[in-house]
């Protein structure tokens, strides 16, 4: 009886282990960071270890992509006075130049395959009408894995806002067919603002509309 009760606790306790710390429910760690994400746009100017930065980045890379064509490109600024450069003369620029690294999200618009039908015939460059999903997708790991890191961050807009994507694009020389999506600063936090909460099911339409 008592090596039962043992397994059980064992059980439990490894089930727990996969949820955060302080939750009153048995929720998955992931589902947590979900809900607790929120736009950060203020930071204490620390930087971000490589490291980090590189998980950040392998969850930008799990995202889903229409034919897995994985369109994402990722340019990331680290240098602080480039970032001041490049951003300390506009709108909000505390939002990045507080920030320990930015994360400019990027899809190539463009990729190589066979024309239809033709398995021999040489690749050519076909039109990604999906690539800003896809990058979206990226995006959105992003942001989630900076919070699951303790990190904040914040979607700022690029495409399809082009007066604000060109001249970053020129800027940081990025191919003519690769677009900024999404601008994304990340860094320790300065600010601590509650997660918004938007369930709302008048947002939903159970088997019909
Ligand atoms: C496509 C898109 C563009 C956005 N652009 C900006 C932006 O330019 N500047 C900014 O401060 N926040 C921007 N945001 C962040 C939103 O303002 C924020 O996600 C929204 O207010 C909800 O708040 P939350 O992220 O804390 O849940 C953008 C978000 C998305 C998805």
């Amino acid at each position: 009886m008592k090596s039962h009760l043992f397994i059980v606790i064992a059980l439990a306790a490894g089930v727990l282990a996969g949820c955060k710390e302080g939750s009153n429910e048995a929720v998955p760690a992931a589902m947590d960071v979900i809900m607790t994400r929120t736009s950060i746009r203020s930071f204490n100017g620390e930087a971000v270890p490589r490291e980090q930065l590189e998980t950040i980045l392998k969850a930008g890379m799990a995202a889903p992509s229409a034919m897995n064509v994985q369109p994402w490109r990722f340019v990331v600024l680290t240098d602080k006075d480039r970032i001041a450069e490049l951003f300390g003369g506009g709108f909000r620029p505390e939002a990045y130049t507080s920030a320990g690294a930015i994360i400019i999200v990027c899809g190539q618009t463009k990729y190589m395959r066979k024309p239809w039908g033709q398995p021999d015939a040489p690749e050519e460059p076909a039109e990604n009408i999906f690539w800003y999903e896809d990058c979206s997708a990226a995006a959105e790991n992003i942001l989630l894995a900076a919070h699951a890191l303790g990190l904040g961050a914040v979607w700022t807009a690029g495409y399809p806002a082009m007066e604000r994507v060109a001249p970053l694009a020129e800027a940081l020389g990025i191919p003519e067919d690769v677009t900024p999506l999404c601008i994304i600063p990340i860094g320790v936090p300065a600010e601590n603002p509650a997660p918004k909460d938007k369930w709302n099911p008048d947002n939903i339409h159970w088997d019909k509309w």
